[in-house]
């Protein structure tokens, strides 16, 4: 069965037809860049060139960099801040005529991973980290998502995790892979011994980069990057949207 998938970022919104049961894009996948400002009204606008785009009719699944409770926004990361306290599933609903399942786009990206990426054969807890402009987390336990997790947000080194580790910060003081590594040794040390994951899986941009600074990281459990790269959310999103799939 396919179900449409959307990914809205800070600076593209990416959308595709998935197969579902192969976790394989049918169709190519359509990026349009993010109105700026990224207000509700303006992203909905996206959304809907999106569905016109692939002539869909049916359910649609997104990913939103924002913690999402029953399709509410609750926060705002690279978006407009107008997005707090806003049905995302109402909106795009509204403006669609489609039913609509919003999910962190974190959380997309990682239902992905487990299901059809690194995590396929792994029981137990995995845990999916996107490290891009900030850090988002995902977490899986026997193959059921535990939403929101936000751990780029978790107090550390006297700061936010996402301030000190993630792959914007790496480039706005110029380090160097190696350098930057050894800060993302720490931060995902730090996780480790919060959560005690079965397996770690990097997504976000530096997952391409891997061989340069793999060798840094010292982690107790198994480590790999993202096997579907810039696909997680699209097909992450695509899943979530089977919550519409009516079973007969
Ligand atoms: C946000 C998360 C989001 C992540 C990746 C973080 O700053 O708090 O909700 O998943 O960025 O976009």
């Amino acid at each position: 069965m396919e179900l449409l998938g959307i990914d809205i970022g800070g600076s593209g919104i990416k959308g595709a037809l998935v197969d579902i049961e192969t976790g394989q894009l049918t169709t190519d996948r359509h990026r349009i860049d993010t109105p700026q400002p990224a207000t509700p009204q303006a992203v909905a606008g996206v959304v809907k060139e999106l569905v016109e785009h692939f002539n869909w009719k049916g359910p649609v699944g997104c990913g939103l960099p924002s913690v999402v409770l029953h399709g509410v926004a609750q926060t705002a990361s690279n978006i407009d801040e107008g997005w707090i306290g806003t049905n995302a599933e109402a909106l795009f609903q509204e403006e669609t005529g489609l039913p609509f399942k919003v999910v962190n786009d974190a959380d997309a990206a990682g239902l992905a991973e487990a299901a059809f990426g690194g995590g396929r054969n792994q029981h137990g807890l995995i845990m999916v980290l996107t490290i891009g402009t900030g850090i988002g987390s995902a977490i899986i336990a026997d193959g059921k998502l535990i939403p929101n997790t936000e751990l780029g947000h978790l107090r550390f080194k006297g700061g936010i995790a996402e301030k000190y580790a993630a792959d914007s910060i790496r480039k706005k003081e110029g380090l160097p892979w190696e350098e930057w590594a050894v800060r993302l040794d720490e931060y995902l040390n730090h996780v480790y011994k919060l959560f005690y994951p079965d397996m770690l899986i990097l997504g976000g941009g530096v997952s391409k980069k891997f061989e340069r600074y793999q060798h840094k990281l010292d982690v107790p459990c198994p480590i790999q990057p993202a096997e579907l790269l810039n696909q997680a959310g699209i097909i992450g999103a695509a899943l979530a949207a089977q919550a519409h799939v009516k079973v007969v």
